[in-house]
């Protein structure tokens, strides 16, 4: 019997039209020549509602209406992340190779959870953390996963040194270490776990010092609870600061003490490619997990994480699913990026990372990366220099706060207002020390001259 013609089109079969692939071929060729959305606040959904309707119907609206309203509504609301002028939270600017290549990817057909159903793809992901373990300097044998974004990172790599904690005997009552500046996903991590968070003080620039460290570790064990401490979470470029934990010596207290040491450096590991600030990383190959968000810093589309592992044979115990029908997977000595993290089906989402490297070469990333830095350089020495700004000294790598001198919080809010109305920029304020201040985030390269001094007239 033959098999019936199914209803939908699949990859490969007669269903794919010549017109239609063309009409999203040219769909993605005016994406990538930068046909974007304009720099401006974004329709409510009731304007949405109103402006597109009902989408999803019985008999489909076919291809070429559907496609419209991607590119003519949808993917123009909101600020897209790669606009020069994306300054708030962290951009990010993919190369147009990782961006195609994550179409691509999905065209392939490929699963990367295990070695079986995507060995190419997920060889060539370990490639890409290859090269991160190296920057970083990890252990030979270090390894890991790509997951979706900086907060499953965070998350999956609390769940191995809970797991590591719980081998050696460690009960409930677990305490992780961390200061303020942590990312706020450590806290929910910390939640989702059961585990307590011990705040370390800070010093004046909000970094975990060594010795604050060690009069946390010191406190908990006048209490008893030194055998609680589950791990140490220091942070490589804070998200509202850009400033990196005093590594070297947070590292060497827990290796001396034998706690885990997890490094969030989503935002603050792709400096780890410019020569200019390696060395404020120093320590960072101390760590027993380590997570870098390529979707922030390293040029490629969302979504993207790189979660690493020093000892990673100890992690699998923690994630690996029991199921019958997995059996033979598990028992697989492949390398199988389902057992390094809380995720089974996943794409291999870490191979637009290699493919951009791939094609561009390391040296490209340098040297873009510096380029980011020195900008950010030349509009810190503008705010430092405008008569009515004062420059915060914690600004670290990309990040800049700064106070406009006599504003209040929602001076600041209008001013974030106008830039946007006016298609200048995306800002959002921020808080330093209980006051509200503004804060940047230059990740994209193309972020031109003109552009700020027209934002810092406004001020
Ligand atoms: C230091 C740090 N950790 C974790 C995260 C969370 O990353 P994601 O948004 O990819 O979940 C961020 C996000 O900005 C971050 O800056």
């Amino acid at each position: 019997m033959r098999a019936p013609t199914p209803a939908l089109p699949g990859i490969g079969d007669a269903g794919l039209t010549h017109e239609s692939l063309e009409l999203m071929l040219e769909a993605m060729r005016q994406a990538l020549l930068g046909q974007r959305a304009p720099m401006a606040a974004p329709a409510s959904a009731a304007t949405l509602q109103t402006q597109v309707g009902a989408c999803i119907t019985a008999q489909g609206l076919g291809l070429q209406a559907s496609l419209k309203l991607f590119t003519e509504v949808l993917s123009r609301q909101g600020v897209p992340t790669d606009h020069p002028g994306y300054l708030a939270y962290i951009g990010s600017a993919p190369t147009p190779e990782a961006a195609l290549m994550d179409g691509l990817l999905s065209a392939s057909g490929m699963i990367g959870s295990g070695w079986l159903g995507g060995a190419g793809l997920i060889w060539a992901e370990n490639q890409a953390l290859r090269w991160l373990a190296d920057l970083a300097g990890l252990p030979a044998q270090a390894a890991g996963c790509f997951v979706s974004g900086g907060t499953a990172g965070n998350f999956s790599a609390l769940v191995a040194a809970r797991q590591r904690y719980r081998a050696r005997g460690g009960g409930r009552d677990g305490v992780l270490l961390a200061t303020e500046g942590a990312h706020s996903s450590i806290v929910v991590s910390a939640g989702l776990l059961d585990l307590e968070v011990v705040t370390v003080a800070a010093d004046a620039l909000g970094r975990m010092t060594a010795a604050n460290l060690a009069q946390s570790l010191a406190a908990l064990a006048a209490e008893g609870r030194s055998e609680h401490v589950v791990a140490v979470v220091a942070v490589a470029g804070s998200t509202n600061t850009g400033q990196i934990d005093e590594l070297s010596g947070i590292g060497r207290i827990a290796r001396q003490q034998q706690i885990w040491l997890h490094v969030d450096a989503a935002y603050g590991g792709a400096f780890l490619c410019a020569a200019s600030v390696r060395d404020r990383f120093q320590g960072i190959e101390l760590a027993d997990s380590l997570i870098i968000d390529p979707h922030k810093g390293l040029f490629v589309p969302y979504d993207c994480c790189a979660l690493l592992y020093a000892a990673p044979e100890e992690v699998p115990a923690a994630f690996t699913q029991d199921a019958v029908y997995l059996d033979r997977i598990n028992a697989s000595q492949a390398c199988n990026p389902m057992h390094y993290a809380f995720h089974l089906s996943r794409r291999a989402r870490g191979v637009p990372l290699w493919f951009s490297l791939a094609v561009h070469g390391t040296r490209a990333y340098q040297d873009t990366l510096e380029q980011v830095l020195a900008l950010t350089e030349r509009l810190r020495a503008c705010i430092a220099e405008h008569p009515r700004l004062e420059l915060i000294e914690a600004s670290g790598l990309s990040v800049i706060l700064f106070r406009r001198l006599g504003w209040q919080a929602p001076d600041y809010d209008d001013w974030a207002q106008r830039c946007l109305q006016e298609g200048i920029a995306l800002v959002v304020p921020s808080e330093w020390q209980g006051q509200t201040v503004m804060r940047l985030c230059v990740m994209n390269p193309r972020l031109e001259e003109a552009r700020w001094t027209r934002l810092l007239a406004m001020l």
